[in-house]
C-alpha cells in the first residue's frame, strides 16, 4: 500500500509541473459535513487590521540605522510617512508566518536523538558537538551537508529532517526541535499580505482536502492536531489524515494571534513597488551602508485605500507562486466568459449563472485543479466538455500516481477521463485536444489529433497552472531568475539565491523563500525561514559590533574580531 507521503512525493512532481495549481475537492464527501463546518467556522468578525502604524518590539538598534536612512536622498511622497524596518516581508502565507516567528526571537534548538534513532548519526554528531546552541547560530552549510530529499534547498532538508523525522517513509513522528524565546534577538519587521494571514490558503476552495497529511501543514511549535481539537471541536470521531483547506487556513490565521505575531502583520496590504534607493556618495569607507529598498503600496480599509511606505535594507519575497494563471496563448483568451480559477467557477455556480440548463462548460487541463472543477460541475449536474492535451492513458498524468484509497475523488475523475464519455452522462472528455480560438459568440474552435471542431459553450474554465508575479519589482523582477532570458517558473526558472542564506545572487538585500525558490510544499518552505533569519541576524550582529567598537573609547576590539556567532560555551 502506498503511503500518503508517496502521494505527496508524486504530487510534488505534479505540483512543480502544473505550478501547483490544484488540490482537492470532494464535494460529494464533504457536502454532508458542510453545515458542520459552516457552524464551526463562522468567519471571525474582525479579520482585517486597520492600524495606521505598526508598533513592534524595539531591537535597540533603531537609532543608528535611522541615521543612515536619513542621510540618503529619499524620493518619497510627502503625504505618506516613511517607516523604517530592519526587514519587510511581502506575502503572508505559511512561509512568511514562519519567518515572522523566527524573526520575533523564537529560535529552534535540537532536542536530541529520539528513541527510534532520528536524525541520522552524522547529523546528530554535528548537532551534539554544539549543545544548547540554536540552529540560528550554527553553520547551516556544515549541518546540512550530505542530506538528501525532495527539496533542492539544503536548509529546507535540514529543517524538515529535524521537524518531521523520516516523513518520506510514511512516519508521523514528533519534531526533534524545541523553541526558546529570545526577545533580545527580536528583529523589527513587518509582514505585508493581500488578505488575512494564510496567503494562498485563504483564497482556495475551503471544502477541498489537502494533498499532504494535515500534520505536515503545521508551523513551528503549534500542533495542528491539538489546535484542531480545541478550535474545531471534535469532529464526531472522523479523523482524516488529510486536512480540509478551510481548517488549514484558519490554523494559519489563528497561529499569528496565538503566537503573538499580530503586531508584525499588516493585512489587506498590497505591495505595488519595491525600488532601490539612491546610494549616498561620500560615505566613509568603514561605515556600514547597505543597499536600501523602498517598499510602497496600499492597505484596503473601510474608508478606502491608505498608502504606506517602508524603507529597509532587507526585503523578503514570500509571495508564493499562484498569482498569475498560465496562459494558453490563443485568441479570445481574455473574453469575459473565460475564467481561470476554481473559485470563480464556484461563484458562477452559486449565483446560478452556471447551472444544469447552461450550455456545456469547457474545462481545460488535466491536473488536480481541473479535476476539482470537474467534480464540482458534475455534482451540480452541469454539462462538461473536458479538453486536455495528453492521452487519458498517459502514465505521466497525476491521477494514476495517487493511491486510490487516499484520493478516491481523483480516481473517479480519472475513470471518467478514460471511459471516453460512455457511462457518465453530461461529461465528454476530449483527449489530445487543444483550443485553437475562442470566439466572442461563445463558440470555441478545438483541434484534436485527427479532427477539428467548433463547440458552443457557456464558460471556459482554464486550469493549467500558474506562476508568481514580480511586477512590483524593477524590470518586473526579470533580472532575478536563474536564467534571465526566460520568464520565472517555480519549477524551471526560480529566483537565483544563495543556498544557505536565500539572499538573491543578483540584488543584495532581496531574499526569497517558498515556491519562488522551488519549495512548493509547506513542509519544505519553512526551512527558508531559518536560513533567512540566520543571515539577517548575522548582518545585524555584525553591524552592532561595528557600532560598538566605533563608539567605544577603548580601541581594543576591531569589528572583525568580534565573534558574534559564538554560542554559549
Ligand atoms: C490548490 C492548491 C493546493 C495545495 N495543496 C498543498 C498541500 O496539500 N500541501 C502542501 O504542502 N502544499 C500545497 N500547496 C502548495 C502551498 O499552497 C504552498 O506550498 C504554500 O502555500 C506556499 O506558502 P507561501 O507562504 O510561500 O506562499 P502563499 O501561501 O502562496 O502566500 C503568498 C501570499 O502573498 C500574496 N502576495 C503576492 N504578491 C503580493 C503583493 N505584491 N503584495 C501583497 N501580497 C502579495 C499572495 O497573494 C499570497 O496570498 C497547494 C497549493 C495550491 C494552489
Ligand atoms: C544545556 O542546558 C541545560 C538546561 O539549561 C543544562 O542543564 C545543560 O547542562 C546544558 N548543557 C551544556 C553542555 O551546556
Ligand atoms: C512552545 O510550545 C510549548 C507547548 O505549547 C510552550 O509551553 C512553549 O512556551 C512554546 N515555546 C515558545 C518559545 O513559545
Amino acid at each position: 500500500m502506498l503511503h500518503n507521503c508517496d502521494a505527496e512525493k508524486l504530487a510534488h512532481v505534479w505540483l512543480n509541473e502544473a505550478s501547483f495549481k490544484a488540490a482537492l475537492i470532494c464535494l460529494a464527501f464533504i457536502l454532508q459535513t458542510t453545515n458542520v463546518f459552516l457552524m464551526i467556522f463562522a468567519p471571525p468578525s474582525n479579520r482585517t487590521m486597520r492600524t495606521k502604524t505598526i508598533r513592534c518590539p524595539s531591537t535597540g538598534t533603531r537609532r543608528t540605522r535611522q541615521a543612515v536612512v536619513d542621510s540618503r536622498s529619499l524620493a518619497t511622497e510627502t503625504s505618506v510617512k516613511t517607516i523604517n524596518k530592519d526587514v519587510v516581508v511581502i506575502g503572508n502565507g505559511p512561509s512568511a508566518i514562519t519567518l515572522s516567528y523566527l524573526l520575533s526571537g523564537r529560535w529552534p534548538y535540537y532536542k536530541g536523538m529520539d528513541a527510534l534513532g532520528h536524525p541520522p548519526d552524522f547529523l546528530h554528531a554535528r548537532l551534539e558537538s554544539k549543545p544548547n546552541c540554536s540552529l540560528v547560530l550554527q553553520d547551516l552549510k556544515e549541518l546540512s551537508e550530505g542530506l538528501e530529499g525532495r527539496s533542492s534547498n539544503p536548509v529546507a532538508l535540514l529543517y524538515d529532517t529535524l521537524n518531521h523525522p523520516d516523513a518520506d517513509t510514511g512516519q508521523d513522528l514528533p519534531s526533534l526541535l524545541s523553541w526558546k524565546n529570545h526577545p533580545e534577538h527580536a528583529i523589527d519587521h513587518v509582514v505585508l499580505g493581500r488578505g488575512p494571514p494564510g496567503g494562498s490558503w485563504q483564497a482556495m476552495e475551503g471544502d477541498v482536502l489537502t494533498i499532504s497529511r494535515g500534520t505536515w501543514m503545521e508551523l513551528a511549535n503549534l500542533s495542528f492536531r491539538e489546535w484542531e481539537e480545541t478550535a474545531c471541536e471534535r469532529q464526531l470521531g472522523i479523523r482524516q489524515k488529510r486536512a480540509s483547506v478551510k481548517h488549514v487556513a484558519q490554523y494559519y490565521h489563528d497561529y499569528v494571534n496565538i503566537k503573538g505575531l499580530r503586531p508584525y502583520f499588516r493585512d489587506s496590504a498590497e505591495v505595488t513597488s519595491v525600488r532601490q534607493l539612491d546610494q549616498v556618495k561620500n560615505v566613509p569607507a568603514e561605515s556600514y551602508a547597505p543597499t536600501l529598498w523602498q517598499v510602497t503600496g496600499h492597505v484596503r480599509t473601510v474608508e478606502g485605500l491608505e498608502n504606506f511606505q517602508y524603507v529597509t535594507p532587507n526585503v523578503v519575497l514570500a509571495i508564493g507562486g499562484t498569482d498569475r494563471p498560465n496562459s494558453m496563448n490563443v485568441a479570445g483568451e481574455n473574453l469575459p466568459f473565460v475564467i481561470k480559477s476554481l473559485q470563480a467557477m464556484e461563484k458562477l455556480i452559486s449565483s446560478q449563472q452556471l447551472n444544469r440548463q447552461s450550455e456545456p462548460v469547457l474545462i481545460v487541463g488535466a491536473g488536480l485543479s481541473a479535476a476539482d472543477a470537474i467534480i464540482a460541475a458534475h455534482f451540480h449536474g452541469i454539462p462538461i466538455i473536458h479538453v486536455f492535451r495528453r492521452k487519458a492513458t498517459d502514465p505521466s498524468l497525476i491521477f494514476g500516481q495517487l493511491p486510490s484509497n487516499m484520493y478516491p475523488e481523483y480516481h473517479k475523475v480519472y475513470q471518467m477521463m478514460k471511459d471516453n464519455g460512455m457511462t457518465y452522462t453530461g461529461y465528454t472528455p476530449m483527449e489530445q485536444c487543444q483550443i485553437v480560438r475562442i470566439q466572442s459568440d461563445g463558440k470555441v474552435c478545438l483541434q484534436g489529433p485527427d479532427y477539428s471542431t467548433k463547440i458552443k459553450v457557456s464558460f471556459v474554465v482554464v486550469l493549467i497552472g500558474s506562476r508568481p508575479s514580480l511586477n512590483f519589482l524593477e524590470n518586473k523582477g526579470r533580472d532575478l531568475t536563474v536564467d534571465v532570458t526566460k520568464p520565472i517558473s517555480c519549477r524551471n526558472n526560480p529566483l537565483d539565491v544563495d543556498l544557505f542564506t536565500l539572499e538573491s545572487n543578483k540584488q543584495p538585500g532581496i531574499y526569497a523563500m517558498g515556491p519562488l525558490v522551488s519549495d512548493n510544499f509547506v513542509r519544505f518552505a519553512q526551512g527558508g525561514a531559518l536560513a533567512i533569519t540566520r543571515d539577517i541576524h548575522t548582518k545585524l550582529s555584525r553591524l552592532k559590533a561595528k557600532e560598538e567598537s566605533f563608539n567605544s573609547a577603548i580601541p581594543s576590539v576591531t569589528a572583525e574580531s568580534v565573534s558574534y556567532l559564538d554560542c554559549p560555551t
